[in-house]
């Protein structure tokens, strides 16, 4: 079929149609990881290119924290190679200051400081990691929680914010280091209903801006509304990873079935 006339023209003028695209933001190249026996990464092969939104969901356990945990080097891989903006992540203890530097994380226990103001939270590794004069590492954090709508919270403390308005100062955090790339693993499982829709919406809107983010969560609504590509994780591998629409209304695999099965009832 390959030397079909037809298919050939057809295959020349999608790629003349198709734009040229930057290296990947990140790059995951048969990328293996074990804990002690356990092989908990298996040959994960997946690119997110610049501005590209990536929701990644899986049963429980099948590595979804293990895999974005990598992009950062919270956890190292032993084979195959992870590239952040085609650098690959190496033992470099300088590259990882970079890449973390990069790549901002946003946990589903927000995981603030509780004995700091939201203020000097988000305030804190400009200063400490990036030498900012702190003067206008809180002007910048002033601006960032004012755009996740809480600038009226900065001089409290943790403790005396709700769940969402804590998630809120998280992902301030993170924009406070001008992240190129944003990870998001979980971030409201952990928080009551009503105030899920607050976090979501902060998402959407750091993701309307064309900030890069893999986001791991079950969120199905988020995903089909702001996702570029779902990747459906199983037993760590990447089973199925495209389309979201093609991904809820006809995933390819019996896993992701039944797994959207389960999430439904
Ligand atoms: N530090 C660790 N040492 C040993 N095993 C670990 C460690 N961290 C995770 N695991 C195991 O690796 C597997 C994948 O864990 P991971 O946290 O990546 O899964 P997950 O898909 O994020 O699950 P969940 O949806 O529950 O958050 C699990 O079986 C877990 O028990
Ligand atoms: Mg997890």
């Amino acid at each position: 079929m390959a030397d079909h006339p037809l298919s050939h023209r057809t295959e020349t003028v999608r790629d003349a149609r198709r734009p040229p695209r930057a290296a990947p933001a990140i790059e995951f190249a048969g990328v293996h990881k074990w804990y002690g026996a356990f092989h908990v990464l298996r040959d994960i092969r997946l690119a997110v290119h610049p501005g590209e939104r990536v929701v990644v969901c899986g049963p429980s356990g099948s590595g979804k924290s293990t895999l974005i945990r990598c992009v950062n080097r919270l956890e190292e891989h032993q084979k195959g190679a992870i590239r952040v903006h085609g650098v690959e992540l190496s033992a470099s203890s300088r590259e990882i200051d970079r890449v973390r530097r990069e790549v901002g994380m946003v946990f589903q226990q927000f995981n603030l400081f509780p004995h700091l103001t939201v203020l000097q939270n988000c305030a804190l590794a400009p200063v400490w990691a990036e030498g900012v004069k702190r003067r206008e590492a809180e002007d910048r954090a002033h601006a960032l929680l004012a755009k996740v709508k809480i600038a009226d919270q900065a001089h409290k403390y943790p403790s005396e914010l709700s769940g969402g308005q804590q998630q809120r100062v998280a992902i301030a955090r993170a924009l406070c280091m001008n992240p190129k790339i944003m990870l998001f693993d979980e971030p409201t499982s952990a928080l009551d209903p009503e105030m899920v829709k607050e976090v979501l919406d902060t998402m959407t809107a750091l993701a309307s801006e064309g900030m890069t983010m893999i986001v791991v969560t079950h969120e199905m609504g988020f995903a089909r509304r702001v996702a570029d590509k779902v990747v459906f994780m199983d037993n760590g591998e990447v089973v199925e990873a495209g389309d979201p629409e093609e991904f809820f209304t006809a995933p390819r695999h019996e896993r992701a079935r039944q797994f959207l099965s389960r999430l439904l009832h």
